[in-house]
């Protein structure tokens, strides 16, 4: 059985230090009961250590939003695997569809820093989805085919098993359109059986594959109750402390 997971990816949000930490201070009472979900969030660099201090010895896991691959150095305006860790994330957040199509990031890159993150010991939550012209031309498979090929390449079964990943169609994202449960759980079905081919099916039953895109309290139970989707990676609803509360409900219920 695999234990739902949730993520509050807050993206560029909530990032002064006072806003951030009220909002973590009023969700840590709401959400302490909830035993059967693996709760993290995402927020930004710069309030990373005022998060860190308040979840201390509390159900919250603490994630960065995305890392280099090299420790430390010449590397302007990005973040090292090290910093991530010594402010107290166990997670983070590789290859989001926004850093991909915004910032340019290609499999190649990811595959290094997921590499990185398994030699720091930050749990790896990677991103991966198709473009709605891609969904639309028929190509959905073949692209996630070939994500997995290259983002995950060369992955032992234990880093694979220790890897979390968010299928998170690009068309779906911040768009209020979600994949149906139906659209979503064919994708996740997909991917197992890639993992499977791949690894062998007891692997394949371990990994942990989280939906993303559009996440509301009202489709949260739907989408988790399939049997290959494991949880999701939540954006605009995890910025509020309701519909967030709502959706980590949702996939404490679930068990399957
Ligand atoms: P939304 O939930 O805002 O669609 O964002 C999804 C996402 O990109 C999470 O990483």
């Amino acid at each position: 059985m695999r234990k739902q997971i949730i993520g509050g990816n807050w993206k560029m949000n909530l990032g002064s230090p006072q806003e951030a930490q009220e909002f973590v201070e009023k969700l840590i009472p709401k959400i302490k009961d909830l035993n059967n979900v693996d709760i993290v969030i995402a927020p930004p660099f710069t309030v990373l250590y005022e998060a860190s201090k308040i979840i201390k010895g509390t159900n919250i896991n603490l994630s960065g939003q995305n890392m280099y691959f090299e420790d430390k150095g010449a590397f302007t305006g990005d973040i090292s695997p090290i910093f991530l860790k010594d402010v107290g994330c166990n997670y983070v957040i590789l290859g989001h569809s926004e850093r991909r199509n915004i910032f340019g990031e290609t499999d190649e890159l990811i595959n290094k820093k997921l590499k990185k993150a398994f030699f720091i010991g930050l749990n790896p939550i990677v991103c991966i989805g198709e473009q709605l012209e891609e969904r639309e031309q028929g190509k959905t498979e073949e692209i996630i085919d070939y994500q997995l090929k290259n983002t995950f390449k060369d992955l032992s079964k234990e880093e694979i098993i220790k890897t979390i990943i968010a299928y998170e169609p690009v068309w779906a994202i911040g768009t209020g359109k979600t994949a149906t449960p139906e659209q979503a759980e064919e994708v996740h079905k997909f991917i197992r059986e890639y993992i499977n081919k791949t690894y062998g099916l007891d692997t394949a039953e371990k990994v942990r594959i989280q939906y993303g895109g559009s996440i509301k309290p009202n489709n949260a139970e739907d989408l988790f109750n399939q049997p290959n989707i494991d949880g999701g990676l939540v954006g605009g609803a995890s910025l509020n402390i309701d519909s967030f509360y709502e959706i980590l409900k949702a996939a404490n219920e679930v068990s399957k």
